[in-house]
Order: C-alpha cells, then sequence, then structure tokens
C-alpha cells in the first residue's frame, strides 16, 4: 500500500505529476485545491467562506483542511492508499494527518525556482470540472482552448495572477517549505522515504525520476 504526499510550490507540477503517479499506483488522488475549487463552484456553505482565501492567494485554515481530509479519508477508493496533492501545507496540517494514523510511504518534493513558476503559470489552462491542466506551450490540448476529454472550454485561474503567484510563492516558503525539514526527519528514522525531483525538467522527465523511486 501506498500513501503519497506531493510537496512543491505552486506550479512545481504537482498536479500534473498526482495524475501520473496515482495511475501507476492505482490510488486516487486527494487534492485539497481541487475540492476547496468545487466547493466554491457549487455554492455551499464551504465555498462561500474559502472563495476569497483562494483567489488572494492565502491558505483556508487547518482546521478546514482537516475536516476535508477525514471525511475523504472514509470513502472506499482510499483503502489500498492514497496521494496528498498539496496537502499538508503546514505544520499543523501534517500532526493532523499523523494524529489520523495515516502511514505515509513517500514524500515527494517537487523543486523549482521562482522565476520559472512565475512564467510557468501565466501558461496554464484548466478544466474546471475536471481539475484537467494544461499548458499553453509545454502542455497542449490537442484543440487549442478546449479540454481533451469533453471538449469543454480550458479557463485561467483566478490565482493565476501575476501578483497572487508571488503572494502564494511567499506563503510557501514561509508555511509550507519547512515541512521537507519536517519529513526528511522521518526518512532519515527510516518512516518513509523522501524523494526530491527537479521540477524544471519535462513532464516525463519529472515522472521517470519519481517513478524509478517508487515501490509497487
Ligand atoms: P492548489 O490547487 O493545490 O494550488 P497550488 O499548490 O498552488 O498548486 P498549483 O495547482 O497551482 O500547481 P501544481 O504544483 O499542482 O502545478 P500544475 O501541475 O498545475 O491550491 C489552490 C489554493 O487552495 C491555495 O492557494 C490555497 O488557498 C488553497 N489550499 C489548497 N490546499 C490547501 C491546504 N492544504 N491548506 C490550506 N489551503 C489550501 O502545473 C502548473 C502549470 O505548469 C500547468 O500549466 C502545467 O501544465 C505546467 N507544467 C507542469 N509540469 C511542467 C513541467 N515539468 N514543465 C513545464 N510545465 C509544466
Amino acid at each position: 500500500m501506498n500513501n503519497i504526499i506531493l510537496l512543491g510550490p505552486p506550479g512545481a507540477g504537482k498536479g500534473t505529476q498526482a495524475d501520473l503517479v496515482c495511475d501507476l499506483c492505482d490510488i486516487p488522488k486527494i487534492s485539497t485545491g481541487d475540492m476547496l475549487r468545487e466547493a466554491v463552484a457549487s455554492g455551499s456553505d464551504l465555498g462561500s467562506r474559502v472563495s476569497e482565501i483562494l483567489d488572494s492567494g492565502g491558505l483556508v485554515s487547518d482546521d478546514i483542511i482537516g475536516s476535508l481530509i477525514q471525511e475523504r479519508l472514509l470513502k472506499p477508493d482510499c483503502e489500498n492508499g492514497s496521494l496528498f496533492d498539496g496537502v499538508p501545507r503546514t505544520i499543523g496540517q501534517a500532526e493532523q494527518l499523523a494524529d489520523m494514523k495515516i502511514n505515509f510511504t513517500h514524500v515527494i518534493e517537487i523543486f523549482v525556482e521562482d522565476e520559472i513558476i512565475v512564467k510557468r503559470m501565466s501558461g496554464r489552462r484548466v478544466h474546471p470540472a475536471s481539475g484537467r491542466n494544461y499548458h499553453i506551450d509545454h502542455n497542449p490540448p490537442k484543440n487549442t482552448g478546449l479540454d481533451d476529454e469533453t471538449g469543454e472550454p480550458l479557463v485561467q485561474r483566478e490565482d493565476d495572477k501575476p501578483d497572487t503567484v508571488l503572494k502564494r510563492l511567499n506563503v510557501y516558503h514561509e508555511q509550507t517549505k519547512p515541512l521537507t525539514t519536517f519529513y526528511k526527519g522521518q526518512s532519515d528514522s527510516g518512516l518513509l522515504k523522501f524523494i526530491k525531483v527537479d521540477g524544471s525538467n519535462s513532464v516525463d522527465e519529472v515522472f521517470r525520476a519519481i517513478s524509478s523511486q517508487i515501490k509497487i
């Protein structure tokens, strides 16, 4: 059984690699970003509470994230492991996951320099209903501006505006980056495997670097 965490700054390629690793390991993706955007799109009470935070590039509270994860893990598809995409993002969230007794097998850090990220984000396009991700140059859809599977229009995310990307990067360095030290400590104690890959390489190269180090 594999329980995998994907860490990395906004735009590092977590979502892109998450889909590939989930296929490889036959486990579901738990993306708090996708779950929060779905809540906003559905107009739910949770959605109205988090919508401004998402648009501004801040972090949603640890309590909300903890409840979302706890509820998601009750679904039967998580029985044979899961991939955590973009969660935890704070030491508090990591402690919550530890309290849930999830035995993580791998923590994958995808690192990319800030300057590359700012450029990359301006080219990202998404299919809102599924969360499928594209890039106008590096990972284009078959037909410009349209989702490969449904043919529906792709959009640019509100939080991909340059100023908001810079804010998200600051939040990452202050609150999420410390998790690499936290999990490296667990790796040194033999509790899990910590894998660091260079996310500035191509999507295929990054996936090869990850998949060669995961035991299925
Ligand atoms: P979330 O959706 O998780 O955003 P993020 O972590 O900022 O990451 P992104 O989705 O922007 O990027 P990614 O690393 O997945 O890269 P991608 O594969 O898309 O969270 C959004 C917001 O929700 C947060 O800001 C926060 O407000 C809230 N939130 C979520 N989780 C939370 C939590 N746990 N706690 C508190 N708040 C939370 O790739 C980016 C682009 O680059 C794409 O266009 C892609 O095609 C392209 N690309 C990918 N790989 C490559 C490559 N190797 N080379 C060239 N281009 C590439």
